[in-house]
Order: structure tokens, then C-alpha cells, then sequence
């Protein structure tokens, strides 16, 4: 069994170099070094290219810290797949967890599976029918691009005849993000409490992020513990089976006391200072070296002692 020190690598793409540049800079890397546990060896590689003398060169680490969020036209999915077809133990969820989290289209069988609320996803005949807003976004969209509300007098029939697109029932209801992450010795997951998207101006219908008016955080919602209890139970279920590991940060709205799960965020941007995940953390106690070191706890657990854990049983 690996034991600690690790030699970690940490592996990234900077935000131009990403598909959707991404939240990713030379002070998220530096930061993730500050944070890990000096008893490592850290080395930082740049993404190169999906060859066998890469894929060599990152078999010769304990484990890769994964901040690449894709590379040129490679989604971070396709970079997962890559570091999971060579092998390489690497501390992001595995390419079949990422591909149901990315897929919004998946959302409704897996809800209902589960017991579950998510926004339906209306067909052709329904969103004709329907009366009352709706909202339409990419099937296997990220960072609020490509979203829009709509009513049944102004049908964008383009974008709605495109398979990639999905429309759903536009959600008037509060709106939370929450964050999973590594328990302390990386054995197991935890949900911290939501926080709350608000929108800066008191407006109808809301966004999150800057697409429709800004948002901003509030860290501290007035939500009862029974719905914040549920929130959390939902979002941490849904982690699990997804079969996600190490962070994700689930998005959900809450209408007429029903949770509805909008989006799952495999891999949660991690910018120090800017990012959602590593905000929330803070305000739970959790610093940000905190974090990452559950994280290589985690993946350690996973490649190295759950392994030896297995043979002896
Ligand atoms: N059905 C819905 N009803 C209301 N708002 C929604 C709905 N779906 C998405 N949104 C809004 O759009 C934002 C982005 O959608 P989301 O599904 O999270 O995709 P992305 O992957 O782009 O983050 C959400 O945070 C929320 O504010
Ligand atoms: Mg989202």
C-alpha cells in the first residue's frame, strides 16, 4: 500500500486553454500548492496531450490533483476518461459519474428512481400547451450559458426543435446551491448546509450568475431545519448514486416546499477566493487547505487503501 508522503502532481490547463475557459489561473495552482500538507511532494505539469509518453509521464505520480477542466475541444469529462482508460489515480469523479452528472437530460429517470423532485421536461405538444413560463437550456450545458426564459406567446422554436436543448417548466422558487465534500479522514462524503442564490434587484424571474441580473450569496438563509435537513439528504444521495467522489456542488430550486434538482456540478471550480465551493467551506470552519487535503485523503482511500482493504477481506 502507498503510504503518505505522496508524490502529487498537480494537473492543469490554464482558463484559455480550457473549452469554456473555466475559472483557472496561475493563483488557483499556486494556492492548491500553499494548501497541500508539506509532507508531499507536489509538482505542477500543464495539460499536454492525450499521448502514451503523457500518460506515462503522469503514471509515474501517486496521484494526480486533477484542476483540468478540459482541454482545446476535450471537455473535462474527456480528460477524466483519458486519466481513468490509462490508469492513472486521479482525484476527480470517474468518467461514467461525470457523464450522468453532465447529462441534465438524465435528471428526470434518476429523480423519480429516487424518490426525487426535478423540473419535468416538456415535449413538443407540452411546451405548446403550456401556460406559464418556461425555461430552455443545453442539454449538456455549464456556466449558465445558453439559457432562456420564455413564455407560451413567444416560443423560441429554433432553439427548442434543437436536440440539444431541453425545456423545462421555469421553477418561480428560492434558489440553493450546495456542496459536497470529503469527511475529514476521506473515508466518507458530507452535504454542508445550502446557501442561497439571490437576485440583486427583487425581479419576477432570476438566473443565477449574471445572465439575467446579478446574484449574489447569502450565506446564512433563513430556511427551517427540516427543509435544510431534506435539501442536504436529497443532494447527498444523489452525490452517491451518481457514484460521484471528492467534491460536487449540486444546484436546486425549493417551490411549495418541494426540492428540485436542477444541476450537478462534478467538478466544482475550486478558485480560492471566487469560487462557490471553497466560499462555502470557509463558512463552515472548513480553510481551504482543509479542503484539499480531504481530497487527497479521499483519493488515497480510494486507489491505495480501500484496495489493500479489499484483498484481506
Ligand atoms: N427549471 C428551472 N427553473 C428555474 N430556474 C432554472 C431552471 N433551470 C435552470 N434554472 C436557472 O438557470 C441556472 C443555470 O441552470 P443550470 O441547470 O444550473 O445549468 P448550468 O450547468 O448552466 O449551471 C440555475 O442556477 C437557475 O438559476
Ligand atoms: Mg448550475
Amino acid at each position: 500500500m502507498k503510504t503518505f508522503p505522496l508524490n502529487i502532481l498537480i494537473l492543469y490547463s490554464d482558463s484559455a486553454f480550457t473549452p469554456w475557459k473555466e475559472n483557472i489561473n496561475a493563483q488557483t495552482v499556486v494556492s492548491l500548492v500553499q494548501a497541500m500538507s508539506l509532507q508531499h511532494h507536489v509538482t505542477i505539469t500543464h495539460f499536454n496531450c492525450m499521448d502514451d509518453c503523457f500518460a506515462s509521464f503522469l503514471k509515474r505520480f501517486d496521484l494526480v490533483y486533477n484542476v483540468c477542466y478540459g482541454f482545446e475541444n476535450y471537455s473535462q469529462t474527456d480528460i477524466a476518461g483519458w486519466l481513468d482508460a490509462n490508469e492513472i489515480p486521479h482525484t476527480s469523479s470517474s468518467y461514467a459519474a461525470q457523464m450522468i452528472a453532465q447529462d441534465k437530460g438524465m435528471l428526470p429517470s434518476l429523480c423519480d428512481e429516487m424518490g426525487l423532485y426535478t423540473p419535468r421536461l416538456l415535449d413538443i405538444e407540452e411546451i405548446l400547451q403550456h401556460k406559464g413560463t418556461m425555461l430552455l437550456k443545453p442539454r449538456f450545458g455549464s456556466l449558465h450559458r445558453g439559457i432562456h426564459i420564455f413564455n407560451e406567446h413567444q416560443i423560441p422554436f429554433n432553439l427548442v426543435l434543437d436536440k440539444d436543448n431541453l425545456v423545462q417548466p421555469y421553477i418561480n422558487g428560492k434558489e440553493f446551491t450546495v456542496a459536497v465534500l470529503p469527511t475529514e479522514d476521506g473515508k466518507s462524503s458530507v452535504c454542508l448546509p445550502p446557501v442561497e442564490v439571490v437576485p440583486f434587484e427583487q425581479k419576477e424571474m432570476f438566473i443565477a450568475g449574471n445572465a439575467s441580473g446579478k446574484t449574489y450569496i447569502n450565506y446564512e438563509p433563513a430556511i427551517e431545519t427540516t427543509l435544510r435537513e431534506r435539501i442536504m439528504n436529497h443532494v447527498l444521495r444523489l452525490h452517491r448514486r451518481i457514484g460521484l467522489m471528492g467534491m460536487s456542488r449540486t444546484d436546486v430550486r425549493v417551490l411549495d416546499n418541494k426540492v428540485y434538482i436542477l444541476d450537478v456540478n462534478a467538478m466544482p471550480n475550486i478558485e480560492p477566493k471566487q469560487s462557490f465551493l471553497p466560499n462555502i467551506g470557509y463558512y463552515n470552519g472548513i480553510t481551504y487547505a482543509e479542503l484539499i487535503n480531504r481530497m487527497v485523503n479521499c483519493f488515497h482511500h480510494h486507489y491505495y487503501q480501500r484496495q489493500k482493504e479489499k484483498m484481506y477481506a
